[in-house]
């Protein structure tokens, strides 16, 4: 019977699903096991479940002789050496679309959450400040409706968010490799990346992290956005040069940001963006609904079991291995 590794606990009903069929161990700690644990505790494995906190280098695939899956419990798979697992025909799958929709929802929160100073309201509130009934000028945002919303990456996640942004009727404009399809349908505009990023009020990031897209947005990309400008990364923390949006942030020139990934995960306590009040944050949490993320850990099982059974798995993210 082929066995599996799961790098960490996932919910249930995909932990079942696997353990039905095959030898299965899972990792017991809320901390990801390191590169050396992995390789002991998968050794023997065909079969591993992996997190996007787990960085699964050449290394560890090679010292995996029987593995033949990589399930990735995500959407992203930047963790992984694929090039390597196609060398050596290692499956590797992930776990697309199932996310998308709540992805862009909590993409909406930071927007509206930054635009109307939600995180900073709750605080004033909290801190016994609100002493004066109604201020005239007490905590002004941006409006949103309305806004020019800037989607750097049109791809599943990106064209949610653009269709959410209809109902507050904004200007959409997209960056992209490629025309996208149903831009009509989104009333989203295909413009240079210079172009939307001096013309957009808010400007959310949706590509993958790949080699190119690594810091993507630095300081000359910042220094082109708008006075006050907002900008919100729910894609990966490395697309965005970090200190260089600090900067940005702290001279004011941009108006504020909302940040669910970080260039390191977990982020220091002492990261200096955690000082600035216009910056909300969460711990990478995009996909984080109870419905999703069951959904995810059934589609990762769904796509280990083919994979061990020798059959084309749904979600395939290398399929020249096959
Ligand atoms: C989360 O960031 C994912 O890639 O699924
Ligand atoms: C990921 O699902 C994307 O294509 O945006």
């Amino acid at each position: 019977m082929p066995s599996v590794f799961f790098t960490r606990k996932i919910p249930r009903s995909g932990i079942e699903r696997v353990q039905s069929r095959f030898d299965t161990e899972v990792w017991e700690s809320e901390m990801p096991p390191s590169k050396e644990e992995i390789i002991q505790h998968a050794e023997s494995c065909e079969g591993l479940v992996t997190l996007l906190s787990d960085t699964i280098t050449s290394e560890v695939i090679e010292s995996l002789p029987r593995l033949r899956v990589i399930a990735q419990y995500a959407v992203g798979y930047d963790n992984i050496d694929v090039a390597a697992a196609t060398a050596r025909g290692v499956i590797v799958t992930n776990t697309p679309g199932v996310l998308t929709e709540t992805t862009a929802d909590l993409t909406w929160s930071l927007i509206m959450a930054v635009s109307r100073r939600i995180v900073e309201a709750d605080k004033y509130v909290r801190d016994g400040r609100w002493r004066v009934a109604w201020g005239p000028e007490l905590l002004l945002g941006e409006d949103v409706y309305g806004a020019t919303l800037g989607i750097i990456g049109l791809g599943r996640i990106g064209q949610a968010v653009a269709r959410r942004a209809k109902g507050f009727d904004m200007r959409v404009l997209y960056h992209s490799r490629n025309r996208v399809d149903c831009e009509k349908d989104l009333g989203a505009e295909l413009v240079a990346l210079d172009t939307l990023l001096s013309e957009s009020d808010i400007v959310t990031l949706h590509v993958p992290l790949t080699q190119e897209t690594h810091h993507l947005i630095g300081t000359r990309e910042l220094s082109l956005m708008k006075r006050g400008a907002y900008l919100i990364n729910t894609s990966r923390g490395a697309v965005l040069d970090e200190g260089a949006l600090y900067d940005a942030l702290r001279s004011g020139h941009l108006g504020g940001a909302g940040l669910d990934v970080f260039a390191h995960e977990p982020t220091p306590h002492n990261n200096p963006i955690l000082e600035l009040g216009n910056v909300v944050v969460a711990p990478h949490i995009g996909s984080a609904s109870t419905r999703t993320r069951t959904v995810m850990a059934e589609m990762c099982a769904t796509n280990l079991i083919a994979a061990l059974s020798g059959e084309r798995p749904p979600n395939i993210v290398n399929p020249e291995v096959f």
